[in-house]
Formats: structure tokens, sequence, C-alpha cells
């Protein structure tokens, strides 16, 4: 059999392979070929487990509202306790009216806050938050008593602190003033410092501490040193986190701005007019 026989019966692939492993051809063939095979096996990976990173998120979003809304019965799940207690609705922000424009259960707060047909730019004089886009509907979560009134209300907030956008979840008692567990379930702000907000004595600080003033007004204040009960307004101050003044001012804003007109006011102002 002749040489060039030989080589039209393997094909280009097996000439290149044939060659020596120190021939420039092979190398970057060699190289090209690993790329390629190397993105497919990401490029699967990553559309492979979408549908399980979507589970994970949902779990993760329901174990946070169960946690701060603190109505997990020992030995249930946060799935059983979410089903039983917690129920979900969508809030049109401007006028707090009850909203099914979007499915509640599937809402995302981010996508929407980027979709300018589900959110708005916010005015810089309005941005306290400091979010630039608001979403126009956000979910919130009651935990209702026997004969159907609030006691438990979640609301998620946002907003910037120094490096990254803080998101979390408040929790309030009926009275729709003292606070019952906050929760910060996505930042990005530096471990020690600013990401003391994730710490179990620094949250356990605002247990109580109430968000309106006699005007109605959302007044929480986030102060250098510690608060005590000696402190003037002290139901309205929390330790600032020490070394973190701009995430503390961040917290303070966000907080602020979502109880406030802006926010969730225009709900809050209906639930309580629908106690009566
Ligand atoms: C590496 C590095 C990371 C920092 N991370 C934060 C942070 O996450 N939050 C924050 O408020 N300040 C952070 N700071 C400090 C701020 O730059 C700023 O000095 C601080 O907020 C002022 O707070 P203080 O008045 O309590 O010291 C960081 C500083 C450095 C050098």
């Amino acid at each position: 059999m002749s040489a060039p026989e030989k080589k039209s019966a393997g094909g280009p692939l097996a000439s290149i392979l044939a060659l020596p492993n120190d021939s420039g051809k092979k190398t970057i063939f060699m190289a090209v070929a690993v790329c390629l095979v190397c993105s497919v096996v990401v490029a699967s990976a990553a559309v492979g487990l979408r549908p399980l990173q979507a589970a994970n998120q949902e779990r993760d979003r329901i174990r946070n509202i169960v946690d701060v809304a603190g109505v997990a019965q020992p030995g249930q799940s946060a799935a059983e306790a979410f089903r039983e207690k917690v129920e979900s609705m969508l809030v049109r922000l401007e006028d707090g009216s009850k909203s099914d424009e979007f499915d509640v259960a599937t809402f995302d707060i981010q996508k929407a806050s980027k979709d300018p047909s589900m959110s708005r730019p916010m005015p810089k004089s309005e941005d306290q938050a400091n979010i630039k886009r608001q979403p126009t509907h956000m979910p919130v979560y009651v935990v209702r008593g026997e004969s159907g009134e609030v006691q438990r209300l979640i609301l998620p907030v946002h907003g910037a602190g120094l490096w990254s956008t803080l998101y979390g979840f408040l929790a309030l008692d009926g009275d729709l003033n003292t606070v019952s567990g906050l929760k910060f379930y996505q930042h990005a702000e530096t471990p020690g410092l600013g990401g003391e907000v994730d710490n179990p004595n620094w949250r356990a600080i605002w247990d109580g501490k109430m968000i309106y003033d006699d005007q109605g007004n959302p007044s929480i204040q986030l102060v250098k040193g510690s608060v005590d009960a000696s402190t003037p307004d002290a139901e309205h101050k929390i330790d600032g986190l020490a070394g973190a003044t701009l995430t503390s001012r961040g917290v303070e804003n966000l907080i602020n701005f979502w109880l406030g007109e802006d926010g969730y006011g225009p709900f809050i102002e209906r639930l309580k007019n629908e106690r009566g």
C-alpha cells in the first residue's frame, strides 16, 4: 500500500494525531480540541443544573422567610412551616393595594428591578436606599392568628451598603411597628466589618425596636457606640457596626426607605385601616 493511500484512509484527524508530539500543528490542534470539549462540558453543566439552582434558591428564600418570621415548630421543615403559616401576596407599592399582576411565587426582585416594565427609575431625591430602580410591585408575607389578624408581617428590603446591595427580610409584629426580626440573605460587605450584619448578636439588637415615631415617620437610627435603656429614643436606635459606618448608614437608609411612603408605607396604612 502506498503512503498517500494510508493518509486518505485515516482522514485528516488521523494524520494530525500521527504527527510527533512536539509538532506545532498538533499542539494547536490539541489545545483547541481541549477548549472545545471543556466549553461543551461547562455549558451543558450550566444549562443542566439551572433547574436545580432555581430550586435551591427557592428553598433558601423560604428558609429565610420562615427564619425571620420565627414560625417553624421544632421538627418542622421550613417548607412545611411556610405552607402552613405564611401567606404570600404581591403588593402594588404606589397605593399599597394587593395585586395579581405578577406571580408572587416566582417574583424575582432583582430581575424586576432591571426590567423597565416592572420597575421605575428612582429620582435621586427619593432614592434614600440608593437602589437606582425600584420594582413597582413587591412580594410581602403575612402570618395570621386564629381570627385572621396579622401576627407578623415580613417585608423584603434592599439597598446599598459600601460594596454591595444588601438584600434581606424585616419582620414586624402585629402592631406593624415593632421589629421582630431582620436578616440579610445576600450582600458582599467585608467579613468582620460590614459583614457583621449577619452576626446573630447584632441582629438580636433589632428585636423590639420601633420603626415609626409619633408622627408615623420611619425613624430607625444606627448610632456609633452602644445603645442602652438610658439612651434618648433608644426604641429607634441600634448600635452601629464597629468600623463599618458606611454599611451601617446603608442599613439605616434602606430600612427607613422601605418602611416609608415610597416603600411599604401605603400598604401598612391599608393593613391598619382594615384592622380598624
Ligand atoms: C479593606 C477594607 C474593607 C472595608 N469594608 C467595609 C465595609 O464592609 N463596610 C464599611 O462600612 N466600611 C468598610 N471599610 C471601612 C470604610 O472604608 C470606612 O473607613 C468605615 O466605614 C468608617 O467607619 P468608622 O467610622 O466606624 O471607622 C473597609 C475598609 C477597608 C480598608
